[in-house]
């Protein structure tokens, strides 16, 4: 290999470009996408997301301390970066993008019904760091849309392509079909 010495940089990737919606007292809904989402515990199973304090979104999950990781599939790539490149100050995203807001378990944040996936969270704990704040949150419900399902209720990633992200570009994974494990049961 020609190795080349980059700048440090948060180039970890793919990383899932998620909806993440929420919701505050009133009604208010909003939608933000989010690159900066990953796995933190498994039991309970916990998700984090980070946001700049900006945001609109931002006071919302402060606010309300829920939030709902909604994973798009690579066919809307076009609601990520719209929900990604105007802000609920402005515009109701919902409205705008023509999406429904579904009732979950939580009280103020919503589903994005037309996502085939959705962890409901509720925030445990919320770290500042330099740019963003990083809210953990505990997954208190799933809902998955059975078409991207197998007979096991496992993710069959045959039916389902998850939108990532990664140093400004949005990807497409493709499965390798291969199983956890499966190179031990090679030799
Ligand atoms: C692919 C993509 C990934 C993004 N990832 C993040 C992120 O991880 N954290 C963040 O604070 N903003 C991120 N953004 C920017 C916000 O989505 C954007 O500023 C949004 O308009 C804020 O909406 P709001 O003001 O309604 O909350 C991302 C945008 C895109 C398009």
């Amino acid at each position: 290999m020609n190795k080349r010495s980059l700048s440090p940089q948060t180039l970890l990737g793919p990383v899932p470009a998620a909806l993440i919606s929420c919701g505050r007292p009133g009604g208010e809904f909003n939608i933000i996408t989010l690159a900066w989402v990953g796995v933190v515990n498994s039991t309970p199973p916990m998700v984090s997301i980070s946001i700049r304090p900006s945001r609109h979104s931002h006071a919302m999950i402060r606010e309300t301390g829920e939030f709902v990781v909604n994973i798009a599939a690579t066919d809307q790539v076009d609601l990520a970066d719209g929900c990604g490149t105007i802000s609920g100050r402005d515009r109701d995203k919902f409205k705008y993008f023509g999406l429904t807001p579904a009732k979950g378990v939580l009280k103020y944040a919503p589903l994005i019904e037309e996502c085939p996936l959705n962890l409901e969270c509720v925030v445990e704990q919320a770290l500042e760091l330099p740019s963003h704040t990083l809210f953990i949150g505990k997954v208190i419900a799933v809902h998955a849309d059975a078409a991207i399902l197998d007979e096991k209720n496992r993710l069959d990633f045959k039916r389902f392509q998850p939108l990532g992200f990664c140093g400004g570009s949005y990807l497409a994974a493709s499965p390798l079909e291969l199983s956890l494990g499966y190179s031990l049961k090679k030799k």
